[in-house]
């Protein structure tokens, strides 16, 4: 693998202050080995709440985030405010963002452009729906969506690619650790071969789709998985403690 392991937590569009008030304090009381980054997505109304609580051993991310500078775009949220707050992650081209509100790979890889402008570290998630892999096509797919982020960051600089094959996503169907590896080995050697050498092998790539406590250890073991991006599983702050904890 490469570089430091990596367990992000996406809480997508779930929480209320109190139940955010009660996962903070989990998150604080677990134990958290020394050799892993921790990250965090709150939706952004709590981002606040969970900067100023939570222990600064985990960042925090937001979920999406503006293409631009912001302005008259009702509804959105700009990297400069994320700035302004001290956020300092960004999840972008989530599937969710892909597939239930329609954005393209471009779009999408023009807000990571912005946001690595801004200084912000991206999480940029890849993945096939169940159909393209069916038809073989995981990699054409995978590989389209990768070079739409290399198309408008050169290097890739402060990237983590979250491959999340569509169909893993809160299904309980978790990838097997071969299917994710297989994943993982194309997409750095399509770096490789299309980037650098150099950001083939310091790019953390991230498997997400029904990560849980009890099939965490067995991912972490294959050689390019170099962490995980989770989400029902990371509102549990026990459970997220345990996946975090799992390459030890
Ligand atoms: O961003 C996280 C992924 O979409 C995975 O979600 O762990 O609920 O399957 P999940």
């Amino acid at each position: 693998g490469s570089g430091k392991f990596f367990v992000g937590g996406n809480w997508k569009c779930n929480g209320t202050k109190e139940s955010i008030t009660k996962l903070v304090s989990d998150l604080n009381n677990a134990k958290i080995e020394e050799d892993v980054d921790v990250v965090v997505a709150p939706p952004f109304i709590y981002i606040e709440q969970v900067l100023n609580s939570l222990t600064p051993r985990i960042e925090v991310s937001a979920q999406n985030a503006w293409v631009g500078k912001g302005g008259a775009f009702t509804g959105e949220i700009s990297a400069e405010q994320l700035n302004d707050i001290g956020c300092k992650w960004v999840i972008l081209g989530h599937s969710e963002r892909r597939h239930i509100l329609g954005e393209a790979s471009e779009f999408i890889g023009k807000k990571c452009s912005y946001a690595v402008s801004k200084d912000l570290k991206v999480i940029a998630c890849v993945g096939e729906k169940l159909e393209e892999r069916e038809a073989g096509k995981t990699f054409d797919v995978v590989f389209e969506q990768l070079k739409a982020f290399a198309d408008e960051v050169p290097g890739l600089p402060n990237v983590v690619i979250a491959y999340e094959p569509v169909w893993a996503i809160g299904t309980g169907k978790v990838a097997t650790p071969e299917q994710a590896q297989e994943v993982h080995a194309a997409i750095r050697k399509w770096l490789k071969d299309n980037v650098s050498a150099e950001a083939a092998s310091r790019t953390r790539i991230i498997y997400g789709g029904s990560v849980n406590g009890s099939n965490s250890s067995e991912l972490a073991k294959k050689e390019d998985i170099d962490g995980f991006l989770v989400g029902g599983a990371s509102l549990k702050g026990p459970e997220f403690a345990i996946i975090v904890n799992s390459v030890t």
